[in-house]
């Protein structure tokens, strides 16, 4: 447990750091954020000015010198299972962006690691702390759906040459980034397994990659069977025209249909019961609000939790760790296998669970 506040770096100085870290940390009183790791020397001096922090170009760097309690992995996918690695060798407790990693297998060293460690592990899932979701699961906790029957993720983005090119080129690449199934729905996948509440069976992909020059998918279907009975259906793309259309998850019941739209299922589209429930349907105007990005708000709610149990030791439930995030990367490396032999692939993957 954390006594006093908890000394923090943040690893990667690119877009999420900028957008949903680094104010979320200093108005944070119960971590007191001290440096920033950017292998890009200009970004890693900016990004320390701008925050009043010490700046390092190298992780080994950054944890030879900070006495840290936690770091926060904001590079790009493929490499979040190293970089975490180095932390929690040195003791550090991590939390990844999502996904966990790209490959199930380093998701699983890392968190043996942490296990081993005995760090914490936490992925980064921040929409599971909306309103809206928080509202559908309290609704699918209380029954109201009867049997569920099928649930469906829509991500109709666009996304340009710009977007691919940015960065080093890593969003384009399949070991880094991974395209529309990970890198852009990550969320939705986490959102639909989360409320299935089951595991999976069996999954099936067709992924097409046309008009950008890259790996990665930028368009595909895929099904996934859960043991329950439910089927996930998911329909995805970053080559709509003209702009972002949609992205929504939908839950449908026996008794029951929602459907959660918005920039980062924010809002409620669709809420529909056999059975009226006072108390929650007069929660639905409300529960809709409007963030200034995609990345929603989530991440103040993901930093106030992990605070919690870094502080506590209590509330491990609420918040996404390694093996929750786990959860999507086994999703999605069942997904790509399919696609790449053109058969269902059968669940669990993996050696760990
Ligand atoms: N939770 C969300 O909603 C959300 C939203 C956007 C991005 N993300 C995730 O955040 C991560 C970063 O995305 P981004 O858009 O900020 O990318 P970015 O390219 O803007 O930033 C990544 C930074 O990491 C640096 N970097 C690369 N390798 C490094 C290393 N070994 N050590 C230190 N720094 C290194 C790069 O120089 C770059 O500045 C990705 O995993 C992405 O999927 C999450």
């Amino acid at each position: 447990m954390i006594d006093g506040k908890i000394r923090t770096a943040v690893i990667g100085c690119g877009r999420v750091s900028r957008t949903a870290h680094y104010s979320t940390l200093k108005d944070n009183d119960d971590f007191d954020f001290v440096a920033v790791c950017d292998t890009d020397k200009s970004r890693a001096e900016e990004w320390g000015a701008k925050n009043g922090v010490r700046a390092y170009t190298s992780v080994d760097d950054l944890l030879d010198n900070e006495e840290l309690d936690f770091v926060t992995v904001n590079v790009p996918n493929g490499l979040h299972p190293q970089v975490g690695m180095m932390a929690a060798e040195r003791g550090v407790h991590v939390m990844c962006e999502k996904p966990l990693g790209m490959r199930l297998d380093e998701a699983d060293e890392l968190i043996r690691l942490c296990d081993e460690k005995q760090v914490r592990l936490f992925t980064v899932m921040q929409n599971r702390f909306n309103a809206t979701n928080l509202l559908l699961k309290n609704a699918l906790d209380k029954g109201r759906f009867g049997e569920l029957l099928t649930c469906n993720v829509t991500v109709r983005w666009h996304r340009g040459l710009n977007y691919y090119s940015e960065d080093n080129g890593w969003r384009g690449k399949r070991d880094m980034a991974g395209g529309v199934f990970t890198n852009q729905s990550v969320h939705y996948i986490d959102t639909m397994q989360w409320l299935v509440g089951a595991v999976p069976e069996y999954a099936f992909a067709c992924m097409s990659t046309r008009l950008r020059p890259v790996e990665v998918e930028t368009h595909g279907s895929g099904i996934i069977k859960f043991k329950n009975g439910v089927i996930g259906n998911l329909d995805l793309s970053v080559l709509t025209y003209p702009d972002d259309r949609e992205g929504s998850i939908t839950l449908m019941g026996e008794t029951g249909t929602v459907k959660i739209g918005g920039k980062s299922m924010n809002k409620i589209l669709e809420w529909d019961f056999a059975t009226p429930d006072p108390e929650d349907d007069e929660k639905v105007m409300s529960a809709d609000y409007e963030p200034p990005t995609v990345y929603g708000f989530g991440h103040i709610e993901m930093y106030r939790r992990v605070a919690r149990v870094l502080k506590t030791g209590r509330g491990v439930e609420d918040v996404p760790d390694g093996r929750e995030g786990r959860k999507a990367v086994e999703i999605l490396n069942a997904l790509y296998q399919s696609n790449d032999t053109g058969m269902p692939v059968q669940f669990p993957l993996g050696s760990e669970e």
